[in-house]
């Protein structure tokens, strides 16, 4: 059995989308030990609260520095004994001595296709503005393992979703979160408890 912590800052779609997927049985022998949130009112609480999931919030605004918390943030995973941290729509930068307390052991879910509308500042709504400022016609989802850059991580799945005229941010977070961002996360998940994926060379391989 797999165990994860799943990270989350918000609303908490992608972590809804995780356990869904669990119940309906698309991801097999894994199970959700810890939800951790560093906003107190995030919504995505309140969903592992109703699924019945430990969940706590671990926020910068109680530590005296960033140092300390993120060590907070590294007991509590260790607490936990989860085998993989998911972050799902955290909006936490993940520091060095976690990624590397970790290595290919974090996964995250960006709202674009990486390289395309990543990195520094671009998360969340965010992305979406970027996408239609720049008038791309194609845009999706990407799952990847977290290293030590922002959004630089092997990349694990894609999917892309068409770009409307007349979108707005609202609606095209709305159609990139249900046609990939629901699908290719609790899909990954499942890949890496089955044991299908590897990492060699920076890139991820599928074992068939
Ligand atoms: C999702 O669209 C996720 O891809 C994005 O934040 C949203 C969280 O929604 N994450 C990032 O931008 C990370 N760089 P949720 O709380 O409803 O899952």
């Amino acid at each position: 059995m797999l165990k994860l912590a799943v990270m989350v800052s918000g609303g908490g779609t992608n972590l809804q989308a995780i356990i869904d997927a669990i119940e309906d049985g698309r991801i097999q022998n894994v199970c959700i030990e810890t939800v951790i949130s560093n906003n107190k009112n995030a919504f995505a609480l309140k969903r592992a609260e109703k699924a019945g999931i430990p969940a706590k919030c671990i926020s910068p605004k109680d530590y005296e520095d960033r140092d300390a918390f993120h060590d907070a943030l590294l007991r509590v995973l260790e607490e936990s004994g989860a085998d993989l941290v998911v972050l799902a729509g955290c909006m936490v930068v993940i520091p060095e001595k976690i990624v590397r307390r970790y290595e290919n052991r974090i996964i995250n879910i960006h709202p674009s296709l990486i390289p395309s509308f990543c990195g520094k500042d671009q998360y969340g709504l965010k992305v979406h503005e970027s996408v239609l400022a720049r008038g791309v016609k194609v845009t999706g989802a990407t799952v990847h393992f977290v290293d030590s850059g922002t959004d630089t991580g092997p990349i694990i799945l894609q999917k892309a979703v068409e770009v409307r005229q007349g979108d707005t941010p609202e609606l095209l977070q709305r159609r990139v979160m249900e046609e990939a961002e629901w699908v290719i996360m609790p899909r990954a998940i499942h890949l890496i408890a089955s044991g299908k994926i590897q990492v060699t060379d920076g890139k991820v391989i599928e074992i068939q």
